[in-house]
């Protein structure tokens, strides 16, 4: 319980960082360590696989601190972000929490909720060693707030390869227009739900990949900075092809979380699932191999990109412990350790590769030579704000297929959460 954790910090605080401890799993029950609580939405699956990789390197490099999951299930952190935010006006907060790289950091730190990491930065090896770009998204008034763990691409589409190939299917679409014409085979062919889709938020994602297809890289991200306009002619021709596609996926869908919606393209039910690369790790955590991905058709060499990062709460309780986990995060050993289980690249650029996937090794030559895009329903174009009311506004549209209602709602959101600059 939280007044027990809080106690306890208080009891031991820095002195119980000089006690060598060993206890095998940061779960274990270790009295004389401090808790440090880890905010996360990594509860089940390949997600939690990746949190425990970074556990046991914690429990290894922060003797004294023992990880307390603060974890609350639910894709994109749905759920975890409305008990997060609820806690930080509560002044409850956890000592870290997970938080998107990018816009979605910007209300944290308006709000003083999480701690200055510049100087943190260059003591952890991390000024030089993470791209550019990314350095770039999470400065905010000259300072750096989040500590990047891994990257993931948004704009995939998974496979089952059976069920494509009982309809003929055998190669990835290229366009757009040749991945409906698939959609359509499928179904002529008995299957129902061609495309696997969850609720709201992967709708959204949906959405971006389409708008990405026919809009291109530089004026999608410009719908994000105000350089490109929501409302006419461009908009509502990607929500028409959009409408499209989302009438082939399965009609419970806004029932759906993510992991759902994987299941049904495991078990053979759907041909195709359009997801970010965390997929691949769920498929293998549930030892499904016949998948295969490709990029969103017609995105071309775009890679949507997000990243997960841990941000320390400004009233964190342990703030030594805090700093152990996000120093954890930060070391390229770590990195590697959490993306082998969770499917993504790591951040640091100096990170080693031993381990990785043959889908990562590519995602990481792309991510190297593609065109990086960033994604609202992950936090790296929108705030938080911003991704509430797109994901609110494509829920609607589920079961309104009101096109005008859902390009208007689009435009609004943009109008009242953009930020120049
Ligand atoms: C994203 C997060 C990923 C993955 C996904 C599905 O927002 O960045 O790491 O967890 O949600 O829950």
């Amino acid at each position: 319980m939280r007044s027990t954790r809080r106690a306890l910090a208080a009891v031991v605080g820095a002195a119980a960082l000089l006690v060598a401890s060993a206890c095998g799993t940061g779960e274990d029950d270790d009295s004389t360590a401090a808790q440090v609580e880890v905010f996360t939405w990594w509860a089940e699956g390949g997600e939690k696989a990746g949190l425990d990789a970074l556990v046991s390197r914690f429990t290894t490099a922060c003797p004294g601190q023992q990880f307390s999951s603060g974890a609350v299930a639910g894709g994109a952190g749905v759920n975890a972000k409305q008990v997060l935010n609820a806690r930080l006006q509560q002044n409850d907060p956890p000592d870290v929490f997970q938080v998107h790289a990018g816009a979605e950091l910007l209300d944290h730190i308006d709000s003083g909720q999480i701690e200055d990491l510049s100087a943190e930065f260059s003591t952890w090896g991390l000024t030089g060693t993470l791209p550019a770009g990314l350095i770039e998204t999470i400065t905010v008034n000259g300072k750096l707030w989040s500590v990047p763990v891994g990257v993931h691409r948004a704009n995939v589409v998974w496979t089952n390869d059976q069920v494509l190939a009982d309809s003929g299917i055998l190669t990835a679409p290229k366009t757009l227009k040749e991945f409906i014409g698939n959609l359509g085979r499928l179904r002529r062919n008995g299957v129902e739900s061609p495309l696997a889709l969850g609720r709201d938020w992967t709708q959204l994602m949906l959405l971006e990949s389409v708008l990405i297809s026919d809009l291109g890289p530089k004026r999608f991200t410009g719908l994000f900075t105000g350089a490109t306009k929501w409302e006419g002619e461009a908009v509502a021709d990607a929500i028409d092809d959009y409408a499209t596609v989302l009438g082939f996926s399965n009609a419970d869908r806004d029932s759906l979380d993510w992991p759902q919606a994987t299941r049904l393209l495991a078990d053979g039910k759907a041909g195709y699932q359009m997801m970010g690369d965390w997929v691949g790790a769920e498929l293998e955590a549930a030892s499904f191999s016949g998948y295969d991905s490709f990029t969103f058709p017609g995105n071309g060499k775009a890679f949507q990109w997000l990243a997960d990062s841990f941000a320390l709460s400004s009233g964190a309780a342990n703030p030594a412990g805090g700093r152990c986990w996000l120093q954890t995060v930060a070391s390229p050993e770590g990195q590697q350790a959490f993306s082998v289980q969770k499917g993504s690249i790591p951040a640091r650029t100096d990170a080693p590769t031993i381990g990785f996937s043959d889908y990562q090794l590519a995602a990481s030559a792309d991510w190297k030579s593609g065109v990086a895009v960033p994604s609202c329903a992950h936090g790296s174009a929108c705030s938080q704000p911003w991704q509430n009311a797109a994901n609110a506004a494509l829920g609607a549209f589920s079961t309104s297929e009101d096109k005008a209602a859902l390009q208007s709602a689009l435009a609004a959101a943009a109008k009242q959460f953009v930020r120049q600059g």
